[in-house]
């Protein structure tokens, strides 16, 4: 237990938020005289790459805090950054508390903590209350910076405490640092939340509205991380080319790229992800003449089916997305071409299928996201009639997987014997003699190699393609 929160708690941030990281701290170091060795904390994290910025910030709170990171499923801080975009993400966790509950009637020292995109839907808090008492934290998507101020008031008590946010508050820049995972590569948000309302998609109700950070934020923290040794940098956002409308000058996405194109010593640029209906000729230019841009677009496709992507809230025809991705593959001819689809939406008839497969034929993506639909309670979609029966739905997924693989790997056969620039990762997992890198495209390839040459971008023959990834040599 801690002392109550004292009066003399600043109320400016991010000066608040390092006065609980202080208090927490002594927390954490009493607990550790008492156990007489370090605590741990395990941050796990579900769905996408939002997620995993989020987890990044929180992960430098608790290490302020005096945490030590471990990779293990179990520790004396396990907190799981959630994902509700579809119903599997939901089970994942229930599933995951259950074996917790176990480790932590054994050790009842031991924090749970719950946050993310699941925590912003009531009934779901509502359940983790109902049914899994022994959680120790709850807050959501819009306070993560606040995470040694949830601690705090979750130590006073020691019983389950919640602290959720409808909506996002008035700070946009937390200003706190964060632990990168990798030194070579990074994510930077330019923007937040989503104002999209697709019919079936839970986020904008889980992220909020759509806000951008003022484009001298992001060019400080792209700069930061390229003095602190990185070459890749990922800018992301749930439709990153509506970037800037709101700010009080609004600037286009394409004028942001541009401007970090600036940044000295930057080496990639990659971006998640554009919205088909906001793409303009003035992207498509700058990616064209850009030499830092990757050679690769992620083009969310959803449905080829033009009833359906009207009852999606897509706001774009079928021979509309054609028309940007003719245009798109005519200015960067060697673009690999990604996509997400959906099976299996409300009333989706054979007829609105055979479309999406026939986009899929011509379009020749190098690969696909495809899900099933997932209803989502407080959608749209999930009140719309004649959902699809699921044997309809796998028949047509299996179909659309053969297709899409078909596709995929004879576009990813014509690379062998290009040499590539390749930037190196990580030791690959099963061979530890070989070292894995990505393509400007964004593939994989596996070759010979050490770890000293984690970081650098270098030139690779492509000698084997495995459907989607390559075998290559280190062109010397
Ligand atoms: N903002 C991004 C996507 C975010 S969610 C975009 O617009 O592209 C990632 C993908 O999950 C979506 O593109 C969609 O294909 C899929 N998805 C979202 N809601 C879903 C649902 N209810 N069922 C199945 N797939 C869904
Ligand atoms: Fe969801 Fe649509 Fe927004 Fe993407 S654009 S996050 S699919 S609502
Ligand atoms: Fe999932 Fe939230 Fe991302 S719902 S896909 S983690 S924005």
């Amino acid at each position: 237990m801690v002392e109550q929160i004292p009066v003399t708690a600043p109320e400016r941030e991010p000066e608040r938020q390092i006065f609980f990281i202080e208090k927490c701290k002594k927390w954490v170091q009493e607990e550790e005289t008492k156990l007489q060795r370090d605590l741990t904390v395990s941050i796990q994290t579900m769905g996408c790459q939002m997620n995993a910025r989020d987890s990044e910030k929180l992960l430098a709170i608790f290490e302020m805090m005096g945490y030590k990171p471990t990779e293990d499923a179990v520790a004396d801080f396990v907190l799981y950054n959630t994902c509700t975009v579809r119903e599997n993400a939901n089970q994942k966790l229930y599933g995951r508390l259950g074996y917790l509950k176990r480790q932590k009637s054994q050790n009842s020292h031991m924090k749970i903590g719950i946050c993310g995109c699941m925590m912003q839907e009531p009934t779901a808090v509502e359940k983790i209350r109902t049914s899994y008492p022994f959680v120790d934290l709850v807050f959501g998507t819009h306070n993560v910076y606040q995470l040694a101020e949830i601690f705090y008031h979750q130590l006073l008590n020691d019983v389950l405490y919640v602290d959720v946010w409808d909506k996002p508050g008035e700070v946009v820049e937390d200003h706190l640092p964060s632990v990168r995972k990798y030194p070579f590569k990074g994510s930077v948000n330019i923007a937040y939340g989503c104002d999209k309302f697709c019919t079936f998609c839970i986020v904008p109700h889980v992220r909020g509205r759509e806000r951008s950070r003022e484009p001298e934020e992001i060019l400080k923290e792209v700069k930061d991380l390229v003095k602190s040794g990185a070459k890749e940098v990922m800018l992301l956002g749930q439709n990153v080319n509506s970037y800037g409308k709101t700010l009080k000058n609004p600037i286009t996405f394409a004028k942001l790229l541009e401007m970090v194109e600036q940044v000295d010593g930057l080496e990639r640029i990659r971006f998640m992800t554009p919205h088909p209906k906001d793409i303009t000729d003035e992207m498509i230019d700058v990616m064209a003449k850009s030499k830092k841009i990757c050679n690769q677009l992620h083009f969310p496709l959803q449905s080829g089916s033009d009833r359906l992507l009207k009852k999606m809230n897509r706001h774009y025809t079928k021979k509309q997305y054609m028309d940007w991705v003719d245009k798109i593959k005519e200015k960067i001819p060697d673009v690999a071409l990604t996509t997400d689809i959906i099976v299996g939406f409300p009333g989706e008839t054979e007829e609105d299928f055979l479309e999406t497969m026939d986009v899929i034929r011509k379009a020749r993506y190098a690969s696909v996201y495809s899900f099933i639909y997932s209803k989502r309670t407080g959608t749209p979609a999930a009140k719309m009639p004649d959902q699809v029966p699921e044997d309809i739905i796998k028949d047509r997924f299996d179909r659309m997987l053969a297709e899409i693989h078909k596709i995929s790997a004879e576009i990813h056969k014509a690379g062998v014997g290009k040499v590539e620039e390749v930037l190196f990762e990580e030791i690959n997992a099963q061979d530890s003699t070989m070292i894995t890198g990505r393509l400007t495209n964004n593939d994989l390839v596996h070759c010979k190699g050490d770890a000293s040459l984690i970081g650098k971008i270098l030139p690779v023959k492509l000698t084997e393609s495995m459907g989607f990834y390559y075998i290559g040599e280190l062109v010397k």
